[in-house]
């Protein structure tokens, strides 16, 4: 296992210093399409193509070999530290954002009073699906109510109170796109005595988030989305100071103190964040997860977070001049890289689209365009060209 400080991501070049035309070459998928999609799939980099058959040829090469699929686990584990700036100890990789999430509340006693759990209107469901769970545990689910689209700080500090045990909070909405003000929700919730779980899902790799500073207990995402990997791999980020205070009781042999104890007598917990792993590792995700990570790193997130808020900008305005219904808050501050039009039929609106080859996505009857820092100015103009010829299926 391996006990290494991450160190930060590189913080390349800014926007004007990068090539982005060679950035884009290395995602084929933008050669044949017009790629608006990266809330629900990131595309594929060649990197990430190599890795994944860098795992078929060390198959084929090694046969078996254990000790180097918990290498490439912890390699996927120090690539997500170095990213979130936290230390390895503080990371487990596991099989999905909900495997991380369950781990936690499993660790959790809701007694009263302490039993209460603040979430949002804006969460993904399995975050408040696995909360909703818990109230077979005694737990008490309350969802702050959003307002025209966001979910002013007021509304939190409203729910949270000496009784709540724990936030659990999106950062950026899936459905309209909306961020939430993770450091002042993080600030209510301390002053109540409140842990916080953050799901990242939809924000990380889009902006600048340092854990450190943003101070939640835990944060949860995946791969498969801005951090360019695949599915079936997660993370759980657990600060140092509650890792041995919390013991999960959803398990597994991957989380014990030694793996290869192999010891069927008593449950050993990991020292470290590992004790939130279960059985064998996603380890093919590993590969792809590891080489999309360092895809980041080399652009680096300060140009990614430029890059994506002058895209995001671009689309806002275009929607704005075409007359167009945004469903997510104009303010940079209170977007991320998804931004959302309202539609009158949001699943003839994604197929016309796709006929004409760009690949965006819907929910809850919102057009989702999501951009990241491969995309560039020709494909906001060549959406929003096919956008007026559909003008009828746009509020
Ligand atoms: C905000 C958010 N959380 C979680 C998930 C998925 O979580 P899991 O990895 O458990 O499937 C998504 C996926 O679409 C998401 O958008």
């Amino acid at each position: 296992m391996t006990t290494k400080p991450a160190t930060a991501p590189s913080t390349a070049a800014s926007t004007a210093q990068q090539d982005w035309a060679a950035i884009r070459s290395r995602f084929p998928v933008l050669e044949r399409k017009t790629y608006l999609n990266s809330c629900a799939y990131g595309a594929l980099a060649t990197d990430v193509i190599t890795a994944l058959q860098n795992y078929i040829n060390d198959r084929l090469a090694k046969g078996t070999d254990w000790n180097y699929w918990v290498a490439r686990n912890d390699g996927a584990r120090l690539a997500v530290a170095a990213f979130l700036g936290a230390h390895t100890d503080e990371v487990a990789v596991t099989s999905s954002a909900s495997a991380g999430i369950n781990s936690i509340a499993s660790a959790l006693s809701f007694d009263q009073p302490r039993n209460k759990v603040v979430i949002s209107e804006f969460e993904f469901p399995t975050n408040a699906q696995i909360w909703y769970a818990q109230e077979l545990r005694g737990a008490r689910v309350v969802r702050v109510p959003e307002e025209n689209g966001y979910i002013p700080i007021e509304n939190f500090e409203a729910a949270i109170d000496e009784e709540t045990l724990i936030v659990a909070v999106t950062q950026v909405c899936f459905r309209n796109g909306a961020r939430l003000d993770i450091p002042a929700i993080v600030e209510v919730a301390r002053s109540k005595g409140a842990l916080v779980l953050v799901d990242g899902y939809q924000g990380l790799g889009t902006f600048n988030f340092d854990v450190r500073k943003a101070g939640p207990d835990f944060v949860v995402g995946g791969m498969v989305k801005y951090l360019l990997g695949t599915a079936g791999i997660g993370f759980l980020y657990v600060r140092k100071a509650l890792i041995e205070s919390l013991v999960p009781t959803v398990t597994g042999w991957f989380a014990q103190a030694d793996i290869f104890a192999m010891d069927t007598t008593r449950y050993d917990p990991s020292p470290t964040a590992r004790r939130f792993e279960m059985g064998t590792p996603p380890v093919v995700n590993c590969y792809a997860a590891e080489a999309g990570l360092k895809v980041l790193a080399e652009v680096g997130l300060p140009a990614i977070e430029e890059r994506i808020a002058e895209l995001t900008a671009a689309i806002i305005e275009e929607a704005k001049s075409a007359g167009y219904s945004l469903a997510v808050p104009e303010d940079p501050a209170r977007h991320g890289a998804l931004i959302t039009l309202r539609t009158h039929d949001e699943n003839a609106l994604v197929s016309c689209l796709e006929g004409k080859n760009i690949v965006t996505s819907c929910r809850f009857g919102n057009l989702r365009v999501s951009p990241h820092f491969y995309n560039d100015h020709g494909d906001v103009e060549t959406l929003f060209r096919a956008l007026r010829q559909k003008r009828h299926l746009l509020v």
